[in-house]
C-alpha cells in the first residue's frame, strides 16, 4: 500500500495542465458507445473510476481502440465504436470499483434493456446510498435490486425491462441521480422530466447536445424525449477542476506564488470553487473559450493572505468535491470559515465530513463538527501529521496539499486510491516541491488499462 510523505514549501511557481475531467470522461464514454458510429475521445481521464466505464462499454459491445498512446504515459487518445443504441447483455458482473458515478449512471443505462445484468463495487462503494436513483427507476418500471449486505446498496441486480417515462422530483441535488433517470429515460418511450432542487453540473445535458441528443431546460426542469439515437462526433475532455483545485488552493494560500493551469474545463456548475477563492483573497484569471459546447481555458492564480468565508448554501452542490481542500485552505486562512448544508459529503467515498474534520484536528486545526458540515478557525499553524487517506482519493490528495503548509513531516498512509481520479498526482507534488515548472516535468504514470 503506498504512501505520500510531504514537507512544507517556500514558493510555487509552476504552469502546467491537470488530467482529464472525471464526470466527463464517464459520460463520453458512454454516449460514444451508444452514437451511431466511430468517436475520437481526447485526453480521456486514465483512472481507474473512468476506466472501468470505458470497459463497462466495451462489455456492452462497444470496441475501442487506443491511439497514439506512449508506452501508458500521457493523456488517453481513444477511437470509440458506437453502437447506436443496441447493447449487448454483459457476459460477468460490471465492475465499478470505487465509482459513485460509475455506477449510478451505468444503472440507469442498464435498467431498460432487454437482457439482465449486475452491477458491483469496492467495499466504499457497496456502502454508499442507491435508493436515490432504484427509486426513480422503478417508478419508471425497472427491475432493479440492491443486494448487498448492507440495505439499499450495491450489487444492484437489474432484469429486462420496458421503461416508461416519468415525471420525477428529485430530492437530492445530485448530478448522478439526474444522469441516470435522463439515461433511462433516452430508452423509455415519451418524455421523461426531472426537477432538480437546485443547480447540479450539467455535464450529461451539454453532452448529448454534442451528440445531437435533443433536451429541454425549464428553470431547474430538465426533459428528453426517448427514442434518439446520438450522432458519433468527437470530443476533448478539457482538465479536471476537480484535480486543479489541489494546486489552486497551494497556490492562493501561498503568498508569492504564481500558478497557470492550461484547457480546465470551466463549466459555471463546477467553478464555484474559483468565486470561494476569490472571496477568501486569491487573485485570479481566466482566459476562456467553448470546445464541444464546454467552456475551457487557462487560469492563473497568485497567493496572498487568505481570509475565512461563509459557503452559501447554494453553491455547496458546484463544490461538493471540492471541501476536503477548501477546509484546508480554512485552516490556513485568518477568521472562521462556516461550511453547512453539505450533509450529501457524509455519503461520498468516505463521510468526508469526518475524515476532514479528524485530519485536520490530527495537524492541529481549530475545528467544529456538524451534522451538515464543519466550522474551521483558521490562523492556528499546522503541525506535520501521520495521516489515513481512508481510502478516500480526495482526502489523500487534500492532506497532502495540507502537509506542505505544516511544520515537520507529513505522512499520508493508503494512497493508492489516488489513481481512482488522479494518476499523476505524487508526480506533480514531487515537481512543485522540487520547484520544477516547465509543463514536460508533468507526465502521467503508467496506470492499468486491463
Ligand atoms: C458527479 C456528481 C457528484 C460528484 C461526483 C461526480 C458526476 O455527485 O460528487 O464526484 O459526475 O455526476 P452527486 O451527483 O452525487 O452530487
Amino acid at each position: 500500500m503506498s504512501e505520500l510523505r510531504v514537507t512544507a514549501i517556500s514558493k510555487l511557481h509552476a504552469e502546467f495542465s491537470v488530467p482529464g475531467d472525471k464526470s466527463m470522461s464517464h459520460r463520453a464514454a458512454i454516449f460514444g458507445a451508444l452514437s451511431n458510429g466511430v468517436c475520437v475521445i481526447r485526453n480521456f481521464l486514465p483512472s481507474e473510476d473512468c476506466l472501468n466505464t470505458l470497459n463497462a462499454m466495451r462489455a456492452l459491445g462497444a470496441s475501442y481502440e487506443v491511439l497514439d498512446e506512449l508506452a501508458g504515459h500521457g493523456p488517453l487518445n481513444l477511437r470509440l465504436h458506437g453502437q447506436a443504441m443496441q447493447l449487448k447483455a454483459p457476459r460477468a458482473p460490471i465492475d465499478c470499483g470505487n465509482s459513485g458515478t460509475g455506477m449510478r449512471l451505468l444503472a440507469g443505462l442498464l435498467a431498460g434493456q432487454p437482457f439482465s445484468s449486475e452491477l458491483c463495487g469496492d467495499a466504499s462503494l457497496s456502502s454508499r446510498p442507491m435508493g436515490r436513483i432504484t427509486i426513480p427507476l422503478r417508478q419508471m418500471g425497472a427491475n432493479i435490486e440492491p443486494c448487498g449486505d448492507k440495505p439499499g446498496c450495491a450489487p444492484l441486480v437489474i432484469q429486462a425491462a420496458k421503461l416508461i417515462p416519468i415525471r420525477y422530483e428529485m430530492p437530492v441535488a445530485s448530478a448522478q441521480v439526474k444522469s441516470a433517470v435522463l439515461l433511462a429515460g433516452m430508452f423509455a418511450e415519451g418524455t421523461t422530466t426531472l426537477i432538480q432542487p437546485a443547480v447540479t453540473r450539467d455535464h450529461t445535458e451539454r453532452m448529448l447536445a454534442a451528440f445531437g441528443v435533443r433536451t429541454h431546460h425549464d428553470g431547474l426542469a430538465v426533459s428528453i424525449e426517448g427514442g434518439q439515437i446520438p450522432t458519433a462526433c468527437d470530443f476533448t475532455v478539457p482538465g479536471d477542476i476537480s484535480s486543479a483545485a489541489f494546486w489552486l488552493v497551494a497556490a492562493a494560500a501561498l503568498p508569492g506564488s504564481r500558478l497557470l493551469l492550461t484547457d480546465v474545463g470551466l463549466n459555471p456548475t463546477r467553478t464555484a470553487i474559483l468565486k470561494v477563492l476569490g472571496r477568501m483573497g486569491a487573485r485570479m484569471l481566466d482566459v476562456v473559450h467553448h470546445a464541444h459546447g464546454e467552456p475551457v481555458g487557462n487560469l492563473e492564480i497568485h497567493g496572498a493572505p487568505l481570509t475565512g468565508t461563509t459557503i452559501l448554501a447554494d453553491e455547496v452542490p458546484n463544490l461538493i468535491d471540492e471541501i476536503p481542500v477548501l477546509a484546508v485552505a480554512a485552516a490556513l486562512a485568518t477568521g472562521r470559515t462556516v461550511i453547512r448544508n453539505a450533509s450529501e459529503l457524509r455519503v461520498k467515498e468516505t463521510d468526508r465530513i469526518h475524515t476532514v474534520v479528524h485530519n485536520l484536528r490530527s495537524m492541529g486545526a481549530v475545528v467544529e463538527e456538524f451534522d451538515d458540515g464543519l466550522e474551521i478557525q483558521g490562523g492556528h499553524p499546522l503541525q506535520g501529521a501521520d495521516l489515513d487517506s481512508f481510502g478516500d482519493h480526495r482526502i489523500a490528495m487534500a492532506f497532502a496539499i495540507a502537509g506542505l503548509f505544516a511544520s515537520g513531516h507529513t505522512r499520508i498512509r493508503n494512497t493508492d486510491c489516488i489513481n481512482t481520479s488522479y494518476p499523476g498526482f505524487a508526480r506533480h507534488l514531487d515537481s512543485i516541491r522540487h520547484h520544477r515548472t516547465h509543463p514536460g516535468d508533468f507526465t502521467l504514470p503508467t496506470v492499468s488499462r486491463a
